[in-house]
């Protein structure tokens, strides 16, 4: 575990479930087509992705979801708690994140950020990160997930929608 006098942080464990999901509602991050808790699922079914849970005075405050597919390193689901951010939390979730990748040999991490986005996308520039020119694509493999993707609202808020 890493830590600090103000941040605990550790991988999740299941007793965390309910209130990571809780943290991802409050950031805005949670969308109609991503079942968050099959997500988690997914993540933990594999040794190349991992959730890290940020704790204060035993509450979970922050989550970020990070894996590597054999080639590129991704961040997902970051979350300060709504009540905590402005105090560096965020930026020591994405380091701890990103040491995680380069202890596996990982040279590049990505974040896919929505273009309306621009709170995020500043807060990823302060730590460095560039705008990557190529165009990300995709196609849903599971049609009950893209059909509820489909009808686009007018903009689903903060966050990621992948
Ligand atoms: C985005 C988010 C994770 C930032 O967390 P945070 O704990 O407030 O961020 P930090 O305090 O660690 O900020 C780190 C740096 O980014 C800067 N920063 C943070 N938000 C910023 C913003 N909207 N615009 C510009 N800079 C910003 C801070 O000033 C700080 O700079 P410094 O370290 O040089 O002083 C948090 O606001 C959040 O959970 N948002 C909702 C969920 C979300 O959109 N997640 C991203 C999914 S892609």
């Amino acid at each position: 575990m890493w830590s600090d006098s103000a941040l605990d942080i550790r991988a999740y464990t299941a007793e965390d479930r309910r209130a990571v999901v809780a943290l991802w509602q409050a950031a805005g991050l949670l969308r109609p087509w991503n079942d968050p808790e099959r997500d988690i699922d997914l993540c933990c079914s594999s040794s190349e992705s991992e959730i890290f849970v940020g704790v204060r005075e035993d509450r979970a405050i922050a989550a970020i979801m990070v894996g590597h597919d054999g080639h590129r390193g991704w961040l997902y689901y970051l979350a300060v708690d709504p009540g905590s951010t402005g105090q560096g939390f965020g930026r020591r979730m994405v380091e701890h994140a990103e040491g995680w990748l380069a202890s596996r040999g990982v040279p590049k991490v990505h974040i896919m950020i929505r273009e309306t986005n621009l709170d995020v996308q500043a807060f990823y520039r302060r730590l460095g990160y560039e705008d990557n020119p190529c165009r990300v694509m995709q196609r849903w493999l599971d049609p009950a997930a893209g059909a509820l993707a489909a009808p686009k609202t007018a903009d689903p808020g903060a966050g990621t929608s992948d």
